[in-house]
């Protein structure tokens, strides 16, 4: 089998019991040691099935630990692996717990994680701030920049920032300014795109012209894209998405994340999957081309980032 070129799995789903998604809650007692074993098999299956790439984070429980320890067994230096800073992974796997996450975008915070992700190397290709925000000062602090760029020269790796929020185009293009020592910092951006948010359309060709890699997560809407009886205003776009997946025998899944390939050309799309069946289903997304005319009729779903993002906070950590 070839290596998957297009499609990269994100880790966020096989690293901590929960995760932000449209699933029912879980009842099931919790057990660490079958839920390692399962999260291993995922990231195997993945491998197996030609994919390549894969991204994670600190923030997403046992994740980061558990792609350290399985390509320690690899060597197969055509994985690259993506990790990230600034969140923190605090529920300690209790299904009832309340707070999963903590950020910090402080330059104590990045010496401690790189510390530990730098044991991703010689996989690693991508050092990424985790959610880069306005808000955390993170893009104007010259300490903290200054030492990604050492970080990026020392170890030969793309700097990059992952954006989530209605605002994601103004952070992109403020990032896209920043320079130190008169080189940009920024080659990689992990950002939000699908049927539903549209917004970086605003801002791919310039990203793509200038060199940048897109990354594009959230491909599925967090499974929004999935038919659900919550969101009745979406039925008109289940519909669609539910013919459309005849026309091309795939699945919805494999429509959507085609959308993301078609209509933006990014450099990669990340699968969310946390099973081998949705790994499958969604690389059959490979076996199709979507007609202009096909794309241009799923590019009407669109709906604003204020209310992407505001039915995106409403959703539970399942
Ligand atoms: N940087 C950030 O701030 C950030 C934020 C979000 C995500 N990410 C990255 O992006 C990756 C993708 O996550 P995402 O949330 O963006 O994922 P997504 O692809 O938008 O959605 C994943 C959801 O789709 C479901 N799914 C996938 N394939 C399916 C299939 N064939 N049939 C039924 N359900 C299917 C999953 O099911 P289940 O319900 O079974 O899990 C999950 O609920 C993450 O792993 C992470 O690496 C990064």
């Amino acid at each position: 089998m070839g290596h998957i070129q297009n499609i990269a799995l994100g880790t966020a789903a096989i690293g901590r019991p929960l995760y932000i998604n449209i699933k029912q809650q879980d009842t099931e007692i919790f057990d660490r040691i079958k839920f390692k074993q399962s999260s291993i098999e995922v990231l195997e299956a993945a491998y197996q099935n030609g994919i390549r790439y894969f991204d994670t984070s600190p923030g997403y429980g046992i994740a980061e630990q558990i792609l350290i320890e399985w390509l320690k067994d690899k060597k197969d230096r055509s994985i690259e692996v993506a990790t990230k800073w600034g969140y923190s992974y605090v529920a300690n796997f209790d299904p009832k717990a309340t707070l999963h996450e903590i950020k910090d975008h402080s330059l104590s915070q990045l010496l401690k994680q790189w510390e530990t992700s730098q044991q991703l190397i010689p996989y690693l290709s991508t050092y990424q701030i985790h959610s880069a925000t306005l808000d955390t000062g993170v893009l104007k602090n010259r300490e903290v920049l200054e030492k990604l760029a050492e970080i990026k020269a020392d170890n030969r790796l793309k700097i990059g920032l992952t954006t989530t929020g209605n605002n994601q185009v103004e952070v992109i293009r403020k990032a896209m300014e920043i320079s130190v020592d008169q080189s940009q910092l920024f080659d990689s951006f992990q950002v939000t795109y699908n049927i539903l948010d549209q917004s970086l359309l605003d801002v791919a060709d310039f990203m793509i012209a200038s060199g940048k890699r897109i990354i594009i997560k959230e491909a599925l809407a967090n499974g929004r894209i999935f038919k659900n009886k919550n969101y009745p205003e979406y039925s008109h776009l289940y519909q669609t998405l539910e013919q459309m997946a005849k026309k091309y025998e795939v699945g919805v899944d494999a429509v959507a994340l085609r959308f993301c390939v078609d209509s933006i050309r990014p450099f990669l799309v990340l699968s969310g999957a946390s099973e081998e069946v949705q790994i499958k289903e969604n690389l059959k997304s490979n076996r199709i081309k979507l007609e202009e005319e096909d794309i241009n009729i799923l590019k009407d779903f669109k709906i604003t980032p204020d209310s992407y993002w505001s039915e995106r906070k409403q959703l539970r950590w399942n």
